[in-house]
């Protein structure tokens, strides 16, 4: 396979490579580990996974410091994972596949739900602890030197959730962590979580009944202010509890629902507005802030859900591929409530959407970077920036190749909002390989590349930490 469909194919080599070789000229100031999630095995004995979102979590690290870098790669021990190996079959309920259950077991799976604890979307640290995230509330601790797996996070607080989004919020300011969560039952109940270690355990912070739960990927975060974003994506509790689908496949699209914001006061946890828009989806929340009587709230959307769909194995892997990109669209919700406005603030597509996070984050911002599409049909084959109140765009592309989400690490010293690098992992399905990417985040010209030796499945998200024992 030579195009992006090499990038849904497993990967089940696990490497430790000390120095890669490098081509270019590595920023001298760049030093610590980008630490990136993505699903890796895709099948497991003569089952195959439905999703892109379902394969088993793999991290991959790469360690920059002093003109080298050191890659190394290993799966998620998961339970999940774990389970399917020894049983050779499908263990455990994720994000669009359910394993084949006797109806004993389907009886039984009521009473001793498991829910994946496959966490492949992100990874965070929280306090000292490096953790892989997914949509259950299952951090999965690892070593970030070996990748190693610690464990599940044991959490010792009373919070009750059934899922938990993988884009927890950091305010710059206070470093405190803000979560969104969600329990089904009557009433359902979405949160918002602050903290979530070992050490510490969560608060809620605020709790928001509902009667239709909607499926939010993440959330935004102003400076006083979480905004939770009501797709119509939406579920009846009760049918995931009894209709034993695959969890997304119980959600609903109901366009006649409209969007819903909910503002919510992070001092007090008080809903301060509800603001409503058309129908749309989205993923990502690119950022959030305040501006005079109204919140501004950027996300990349869809016209409709089928986004989820397109994002199916089969789909991915066929010959009517997905463009894997929305765009970015800006919404104005007045405090005062009531009808939100929006525009799409560039025709440029865009996809897993990176911002400078220690500066920007909550307030008014000039950049988004993210994966793009020029050529649809081709899935995400470049790096997109964007001037987000212009729509002016940027980009790096390379034919045939395929880069994912690009994090972006700020210059120590810098001034300007795009002063430092973006670090992507891009496949090159002809070499067999993917190689880490290293762009000046201002001029998008390449700096560096490092090669490592296999092709490495798209994955989602990844984080660069700074200094890192890693
Ligand atoms: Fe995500």
């Amino acid at each position: 396979m030579t195009d992006y469909r090499r990038g849904f194919e497993s990967l089940r080599q696990e490497l430790h490579e000390p120095a890669l070789p490098v081509s270019g000229q590595l920023p001298d100031w760049l030093s610590g580990t980008l630490i990136r999630n993505g699903p890796a095995q895709f099948e497991v004995g003569d089952q195959d996974y439905n999703h892109w979102f379902d394969g088993h979590a793999m991290l991959h690290a790469f360690r920059v410091g002093e003109g080298a870098v050191a890659y190394r790669n290993r799966f998620v021990a998961s339970k999940s994972r774990q389970e399917a190996l020894e049983q050779g079959e499908i263990a455990r309920s994720e994000f669009a596949t359910d394993p084949c259950r006797s109806i004993f077991g389907r009886v039984m799976s009521l009473f001793t739900p498991a829910p994946t604890d496959n966490a492949s979307i992100n990874v965070a640290r929280l306090d000292n602890a490096y953790v892989a995230l997914t949509e259950t509330p299952l951090p999965v601790r690892f070593d970030p030197e070996t990748l190693e797996t610690v464990g599940a996070v044991a959490f010792e607080d009373e919070v009750d959730v059934d899922t938990s989004t993988a884009h927890p919020h950091v305010e710059p300011d206070t470093g405190r962590l803000l979560s969104y969560a969600a329990s089904f039952g009557r009433p359902s109940v979405y949160k918002i979580l602050e903290g979530s270690s070992e050490e510490r355990a969560r608060t809620v912070m605020a709790r928001l009944e509902v009667d239709r739960p909607r499926y939010m990927h993440s959330f935004g975060m102003t400076e006083r202010y979480v905004v939770l974003s009501e797709w119509p994506l939406v579920v009846n509790p009760l049918d995931l509890l009894l209709r034993g689908e695959p969890f997304i496949e119980n959600f609903e699209w109901q366009p006649e629902r409209g969007t819903r914001f909910r503002v919510v006061r992070k001092r007090d946890g008080a809903e301060v507005a509800t603001c409503h828009a058309e129908a749309a989806f989205g993923f990502h929340h690119v950022n959030a802030f305040e501006r005079g009587e109204e919140v501004v709230c950027d996300v990349v959307t869809y016209p409709d859900a089928s986004i989820i769909d397109d994002l199916y194995l089969d789909r991915l892997r066929s010959d009517a591929p997905t463009p894997g990109t929305g765009h970015l669209r800006r919404y104005r919700l007045p405090l005062a409530g009531g009808t939100a406005t929006s525009t799409r603030q560039s025709d440029e597509r865009l996809e897993l959407p990176r911002i400078h996070e220690g500066r920007a984050t909550g307030r008014p911002y000039q950049y988004v970077y993210g994966v793009g599409t020029q050529n649809v049909g081709d899935f995400t084959d470049q790096i997109v920036k964007l001037e987000v109140e212009t729509g002016a765009a940027a980009t790096w592309q390379e034919a045939g190749t395929y880069p994912g989400e690009p994090v972006f690490v700020p210059h120590p010293d810098g001034t300007d909002e795009d002063a430092g690098v973006l670090l992507s992992v891009v496949l090159d399905p002809t070499a067999e390989q993917s190689f880490l990417l290293v762009l000046d985040a201002a001029s998008l010209e390449e700096r560096a590349r490092a090669p490592v030796p296999h092709a490495i499945p798209f994955g989602f998200h990844g984080q660069f930490f700074g200094g890192a024992g890693a």
